[in-house]
C-alpha cells in the first residue's frame, strides 16, 4: 500500500465513522432494500469487461451487509438478478451464475460468524441446479442466525411474484378456502415471497437510474426512495450511512398531514 492509498483509506474510514455517529439508532429503517446497479458501466469506464464489474460488486455486497448488521438493521434485501436479466448475453448470465455460486461458498463462514441469516426470493426453480442446491444449503446452514436477514432477490421480478400470488389465490378460492369478498391486504401479503418480513422502509438504487425495474412493487408502497449516482462497485459503508441519514431527515406521513404525526 502506498502512502497516498493509506491516507485516502484513513480519510475514508474517518468520514465513515463520523457519518455513522450521526445516525439515530432509535430510528433505523427495519428493512433496507437495494437495487445494485451499474456494475457494467463501472467496468466499461475503465476499459474492462462487464463481468469484472460484477466481480468487483461483491466487495460492495460485503460492505453493505456488514454495515447494515453493525448498525442493527434487521432486514437487508439485495436485488441481484431480475427475471429480465435472463435476456442478457449467455456469457454474462453464465458468469453471474458462477459468481453467485462462488460468493455463497466464500461467504458462508462470514455469514455464520456475523450471525446473519441468508434468505432468497424469486423463481429459484429457474436457477441452475448447482446454484439452487448450494443456495438452499446455505439458507439451511444459516437458518439459526438472528442478527439480520440478508435476502437475495434472484430471478426475481415483482410481476412474476404477483402472478404467482394471484394463481395461489385463485386455487384457494376454487377450493373454497377463501371467499372473494374476504380477499384483503393481509391475504395477498401472505402469498408474496416476502410474507415473513416487514416492508422495506428505505429503497436505495445506485448508478443514477431513476426507476424500479420490476422490484418489490407491492412492498415499496410507502418506502422512501434514495437514488445515488455511484455505480454499485463504488458503494461503500459511508454510502449506506448517507442514505440512512437522508432517510432520517424525511417526514413519513402515510397520507396524513404533518400536524397529525407524533413528533418527538
Ligand atoms: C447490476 O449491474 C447487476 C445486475 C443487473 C446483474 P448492471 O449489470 O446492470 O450494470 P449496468 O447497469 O449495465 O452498468
Ligand atoms: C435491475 O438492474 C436489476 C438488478 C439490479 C438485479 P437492470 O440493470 O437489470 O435494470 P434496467 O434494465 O436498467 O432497468
Ligand atoms: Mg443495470
Amino acid at each position: 500500500m502506498t502512502w497516498t492509498e493509506f491516507k485516502t483509506g484513513k480519510a475514508r474510514a474517518e468520514n465513515a465513522m463520523s457519518l455513522k455517529e450521526k445516525i439515530d439508532i432509535e430510528r433505523l429503517p427495519q428493512h433496507v432494500a437495494i437495487i445494485m446497479d451499474g456494475n457494467g458501466r463501472w467496468a466499461k469506464k475503465q476499459g474492462k469487461h462487464r463481468i469484472f464489474g460484477h466481480q468487483s460488486g461483491v466487495q460492495s455486497v460485503r460492505e453493505a451487509a456488514e454495515s447494515a448488521a453493525e448498525l442493527g438493521i434487521s432486514y437487508l434485501t439485495l436485488y441481484a438478478f431480475s427475471t429480465e436479466n435472463w435476456n442478457r448475453p449467455k456469457i454474462e448470465v453464465n458468469a453471474l451464475m458462477s459468481l453467485l455460486l462462488q460468493t455463497i461458498n466464500d461467504e458462508i463462514v462470514t455469514l455464520n460468524k456475523n450471525n446473519i441469516r441468508l434468505n432468497a426470493i424469486g423463481d429459484l426453480q429457474s436457477l441452475p441446479k448447482r446454484n439452487r442446491d448450494r443456495l438452499l444449503k446455505a439458507i439451511e446452514e444459516t437458518s439459526g442466525n438472528d442478527r439480520m436477514t440478508l435476502t437475495l432477490a434472484l430471478s426475481y421480478s415483482s410481476r412474476w411474484e404477483i402472478i404467482e400470488a394471484a394463481r395461489k389465490l385463485a386455487v384457494e378460492i376454487a377450493n373454497g378456502q377463501c371467499k372473494p369478498e374476504e380477499v384483503d391486504q393481509e391475504c395477498i401479503e401472505k402469498l408474496l415471497t416476502t410474507y415473513n418480513m416487514p416492508d422495506p422502509e428505505l429503497l436505495i438504487r445506485t448508478s443514477g437510474e431513476y426507476r424500479i425495474s420490476n422490484f418489490m412493487l407491492w412492498q415499496i408502497a410507502y418506502a422512501e426512495l434514495y437514488f445515488t449516482p455511484k455505480f454499485w462497485p463504488d458503494f461503500r459503508k459511508e454510502d449506506l450511512y448517507e442514505a440512512i441519514l437522508n432517510f432520517q431527515c424525511r417526514e413519513r406521513r402515510f397520507g396524513k398531514i404533518s400536524e397529525q404525526l407524533n413528533k418527538k
